[in-house]
């Protein structure tokens, strides 16, 4: 960021100059770090929409108009040309790999995918029907428990250990998960295939049958990891660097950030999107369920639409909506009755002024839930996937954050209206 002007701010008759930088991209940015210090007041931004928490360099949103850049990389680009790994190596590293470079991270992960066989064990500890969420936090938080050589935060070499290890291991703790909510035996990974092709083997492998990966579901697996890697300070990243500030290690602040993403608002979305789809059941009933959106007094929203961002439609939307198409197709689900409903449902919320005027848009978990239910997962997997998918994101945001010498623990303030003191009185006197 480069210094810029600086903003006057006039509280009664004093005047405050505060510094303003420029960014690489998007809007400048106004430095209230002395505010309280030098005016005796806070600013006062619940939810955060006009606030920077930090400075960043990994991912760039322009809201405006629907753009998501990965260290400058276009994501339509990345999830066309890439592939998941790499777009790992490029969020963590800052840059695309070389063909050397890309074969020795790719060992490193693969290479890294079994848990410590006593982990089996912690899975054990849960109903069987417990949701596979519930399941991913608890098992990543266990993890400190089991991988000490990789939890001080302040040794170089054990952030990038355990980076590696959440990366690599994710897959498999998903998968896990999900066996074990159906009752199935643990499927171990396997060397020979590729990350995604790794974890569609370790969910859908049964040891009674052989179980040959399809190249089409392994390539949308794959795209849809990709499109979900990182997206900027939302809601669980912003809560991965907030239990990071504090020292926290590293399989801690991952749990964090999965029990957040786990929210209807934020990841949930894509499980409650496929659910109201099924809800809505068919397309003569969609006009019901975008009159009972619009009205306020109805608790009820679109899921997979409107962003705190973006208020265009969203870039990954975009590509999910196309995959959902090829995929259905290649797997000669042509009549998809919820991708029918999907896509009409879209068509007249957007020709509808209400969603027009309040820019509200189809988001990243609009179409997803339509290809993971044809690749055979159930809703409950979608917000996993979900998670494995950010957990590249979230650890790259807190790497960054832990090699900025200006980060210190997060401590917002807050806007007061309890009671002011007042005595104790006793019991016998109320
Ligand atoms: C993700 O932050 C990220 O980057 C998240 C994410 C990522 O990759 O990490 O992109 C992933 O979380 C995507 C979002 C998934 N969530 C959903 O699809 C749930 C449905 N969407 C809404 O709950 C909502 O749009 C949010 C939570 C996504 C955004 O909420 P905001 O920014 O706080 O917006 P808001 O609730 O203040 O809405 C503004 C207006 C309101 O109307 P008014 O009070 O001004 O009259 O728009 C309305 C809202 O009622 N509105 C909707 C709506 N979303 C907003 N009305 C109907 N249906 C909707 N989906």
């Amino acid at each position: 960021m480069t210094d810029r002007t600086t903003a006057t701010l006039r509280i009664g008759s004093k005047e405050l100059e505060l510094p303003m930088f420029s960014p690489a991209a998007g809007p400048d940015v106004i430095d209230i770090r002395k505010l309280y210090s030098e005016a005796g007041v806070f600013t006062y931004d619940p939810g955060y929409t006009s606030t920077a928490s930090c400075d960043s360099t990994i991912t760039f949103i322009d809201g405006e108009e629907g753009i998501l850049l990965h260290r400058g990389y276009p994501i339509d680009q990345l999830a066309e040309k890439s592939h998941y790994l790499e777009v790992c190596y490029l969020l963590l590293y800052g840059e695309l790999p070389t063909g050397p470079q890309l074969e020795d991270f790719q060992s490193l992960v693969t290479n890294h995918t079994m848990l410590h066989e006593q982990m089996l064990y912690f899975y054990r500890g849960f109903r069987r029907d417990a949701h596979p969420m519930a399941i991913m936090v608890g098992v990543v938080g266990a993890m400190s428990a089991f991988y000490h050589d990789s939890t001080d935060i302040r040794d170089p070499w054990q952030r990038e250990v355990a980076s590696i290890r959440m990366i690599a291991k994710m897959p498999t703790i998903a998968a896990w998960a999900y066996k074990y909510h159906i009752g199935q035996p643990f499927v171990y990974p396997c060397n020979s295939l590729t990350y995604a092709a790794n974890f569609l083997r370790m969910c859908f492998a049964v040891p009674a049958d052989d179980y040959v990966v399809n190249p089409i579901l392994a390539r949308a697996m794959d795209r849809i990891f990709t499109l979900h890697a990182d997206h900027e300070q939302n809601a669980s990243t912003s809560t991965v660097r907030l239990a990071s500030s504090s020292g926290a290690n590293p399989f801690a602040c991952i749990a964090a950030g999965i029990a957040s993403l786990w929210g209807p608002a934020h990841g949930g979305a894509n499980q409650a999107c496929l659910e109201m789809l099924e809800q809505i059941g068919s397309t003569d009933r969609i006009p019901e369920f975008i009159d009972r959106a619009k009205d306020r007094d109805d608790p009820f929203r679109l899921m997979g639409f409107g962003h705190r961002v973006y208020k265009n439609v969203d870039p990954r939307a975009k590509v999910m909506k196309q995959s959902a198409d090829e995929v259905l197709e290649l797997l000669g689900i042509d009549d998809n009755p919820k991708l029918q409903v999907a896509k009409e449902l879209e068509r007249q919320a957007l020709s509808d002024k209400y969603f027009s005027e309040k820019r509200l848009f189809p988001n990243v978990d609009f179409y997803s839930g339509i290809i993971l239910e044809a690749m055979g997962f159930p809703t409950s997997m979608f917000t996993p996937i979900f998670a494995l998918s950010r957990t590249v994101g979230w650890i790259s945001q807190w790497k960054e954050q832990l090699e900025d010498p200006k980060h210190r623990i997060g401590r917002p303030r807050q806007l007061y209206e309890g009671e002011t003191l007042r005595d104790y009185v006793n019991v016998e006197d109320r």
